[in-house]
């Protein structure tokens, strides 16, 4: 029986020894040790065996079970480290990396609304904010925009099922800011505005605006007209003309359009809508407040409003305003700074 039981052993190291692959070596296992592997189905004999005898079998019994055991184990490493090695063997560490990552960098869009942020945070305006998602009374009624009037038509204007809409506008934030703080106040609003529009080389029906508004006693005209050209010249040129033309916005009385030339050039391009706050939106505001805190006998303001996605455009030399939005990293990594 030991004799017998030694043939199975020297067998199993064999086949062990020179199994192929670790599959290989997983069916020897089960073959062996495993519930009805030789060695366990071998061991069963224990009970013929005479019972003086079977101390000495268990003992032999579990010498071979622990010399297969540490067998396949050893082997089991082999064969594992042989698999990963081959599966690296086809790289070649020496090689320099190919993927060289770049630092990413701001969109030429976000770049131009950084530096007109710094230009009016140094005229003293804060920051604020409102949502995408805004409701008819302050993207149109508190703008003492009427009912008729063509920005509130479905076909100009993204409405929600529950009658708010995408603001058409970043003008909203007027109305927000004035809500959230009785005067003085100065602040500018960057954001996106959406507008029903077909979109081609000179329209995107998302695009982005930067307003402002200042609010205080004694704030004129001559103060609107200060700012703006102010900011135009920081940041277009020193010699950058600006000029001011009468224009029509709801909420402002009197307004304008801004039109800006650069030095050098011929051109008159369109940059902004402007005005001084009419009362009636400082009478909405104050209906919603509750209070008489923008007081139209007291108080004055200006506000303006402008794109910078054509501004973008002018200042990048970009033809097509589509490019902006198209992630296309051929065009954007001109703009790295
Ligand atoms: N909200 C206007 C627009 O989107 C631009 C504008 C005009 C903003 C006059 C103003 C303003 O604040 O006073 O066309």
């Amino acid at each position: 029986m030991a004799t017998e039981l030694l043939d199975i052993q020297s067998a199993a190291l064999a086949d062990i020894a020179t199994a192929a692959d670790l599959a290989a070596l997983d069916s020897l296992r089960v073959g062996l040790i495993g519930r009805s592997g030789k060695i366990s189905v071998f061991g069963e004999q224990i009970k013929n065996v005479p019972k003086e005898d079977r101390p000495a079998f268990g003992k032999l019994l579990n010498e071979t079970r622990t010399a297969v055991t540490t067998a396949l184990e050893t082997r089991q490493s082999e064969l594992t480290a042989q698999r990963d090695a081959q599966a690296v063997s086809s790289i070649d560490v020496t090689l320099p990396t190919c993927i060289q990552p770049a630092p990413g960098a701001l969109h030429p869009v976000s770049q131009l609304q950084d530096r007109v942020i710094q230009i009016f945070r140094r005229l003293g305006f804060a920051m604020a904010d409102g949502p995408d998602i805004d409701d008819e009374w302050h993207c149109f009624d508190a703008l003492n925009t009427p009912a008729d009037h063509p920005a509130r038509n479905e076909t100009d204007t993204y409405y929600l099922p529950d009658g708010r809409l995408l603001r058409t506008q970043t003008s909203t934030v007027q109305i927000r800011a004035m809500e959230a703080q009785p005067p003085p106040l100065r602040v500018i609003c960057p954001g996106a505005a959406y507008r029903r529009d077909e979109v081609d080389a000179t329209h995107l029906n998302q695009f982005n605006q930067i307003e402002g508004l200042y609010v205080a006693e004694n704030v004129s005209l001559a103060d609107l007209k200060g700012t703006l050209e102010y900011f135009l010249r920081e940041l277009l040129g020193a010699s950058t003309e600006v000029r001011f033309r009468p224009h029509f916005f709801p909420f402002t009385e009197p307004s304008f359009e801004v039109d800006a030339r650069l030095p050098g050039t011929s051109k008159w391009l369109e940059l902004a809508g402007c005005g001084m706050v009419d009362p009636a939106v400082f009478e909405s505001v104050n209906a919603r407040r509750g209070d008489h805190a923008f007081d139209p006998e007291k108080f004055t303001g200006f506000a303006f409003g402008f794109g910078l996605d054509r501004l973008t455009m002018l200042l990048t030399g970009t033809t097509d305003i589509r490019s902006l939005v198209e992630n296309d990293l051929r065009y954007l990594q001109q703009f790295r700074p």
